[in-house]
């Protein structure tokens, strides 16, 4: 479904992205881990539009998509869901919903979506009339991941949802992702936990310093001894 070919990407002059070649299957729930300023960040806003690769191809459905701007990729059906939760604080969470709608033209797609994300989270469907400002981080999380389904995307890309929740909170936000996964929606999960991201995903991916190091299912990559003396502390 989505095809990264040996892209690069530079701020100024400083590498962050190195030859990363990554091939995400339809329905699939893959995670890229790595530490606080490996890339991962950049590797989703270059799928998204948001930078564009200094070098190298990206393919989403066999079409070339590294050129595009990013809301011409959202209505392609890639939906981003941004790191520390960029939320309309101002706005309620029915009207944040609204937002992430905004490609969605058909009535009757947005009526179902809003269904289907007041039942993943029914939490928000209690607090449709509240500011979003005044949710709880996890709310708030629960809030951004909501709004980034509203597009009702092919591929979902999320930016470590459980940064700075409470383990508990953590484990729901998970449980949801799994959800989004059986309903069908593919997903790349970028996350610094990787215990929590090893449990869901079948396919992970390690980044550091800007490169792919280590790929494998869970079972492979708990078997590699760097991966358990720094990722799982075991
Ligand atoms: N807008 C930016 N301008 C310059 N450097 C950046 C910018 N965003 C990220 N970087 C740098 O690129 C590297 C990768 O950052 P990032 O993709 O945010 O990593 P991660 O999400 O894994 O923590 C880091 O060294 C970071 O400082
Ligand atoms: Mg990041």
């Amino acid at each position: 479904m989505l095809e990264i070919k040996k892209i690069y990407h530079y701020y100024g002059k400083a590498k962050a992205l190195e030859e990363i070649s990554l091939k995400i299957e339809e329905k699939a729930l893959d995670a890229v881990i790595g530490p606080n300023g490996a890339g991962k960040s950049t590797l989703l806003r270059v799928i998204s539009g948001l930078e564009e690769p200094d070098r190298g191809k990206i393919e989403f459905l066999g079409e070339r998509i590294d050129k595009l701007k990013a809301h011409k990729i959202t209505k392609k059906g890639i939906s981003h869901c941004p790191e520390r939760r960029r939320l309309f604080f101002d706005m309620s969470v029915a009207d944040n919903l609204k937002m992430g709608a905004y490609p969605v033209k058909n009535k009757e797609v947005y009526k179902a979506m809003k269904n289907f994300v007041y039942e993943l989270f029914p939490r928000l469907n209690e607090r449709r009339k509240q500011r979003a400002g005044t949710l709880s981080g996890g709310e708030q999380q629960m809030l951004a991941i909501a709004r980034a389904l509203m597009s009702k995307p092919k591929l979902l890309l999320l930016d470590e949802p459980s940064l700075g929740l409470a383990p508990k909170i953590k484990k729901r936000i998970f449980d949801v992702i799994e959800k989004i996964k059986q309903e069908g929606t593919t997903t790349l999960l970028v996350e610094q936990d990787a215990v929590l991201a090893m449990d869901i995903a079948e396919n992970i991916h390690l980044l550091e310093e800007g490169k792919i190091e280590m790929r494998g299912t869970k079972k492979e990559l708990e078997k590699e001894p760097r991966i358990k003396q720094v990722y799982l502390g075991i």
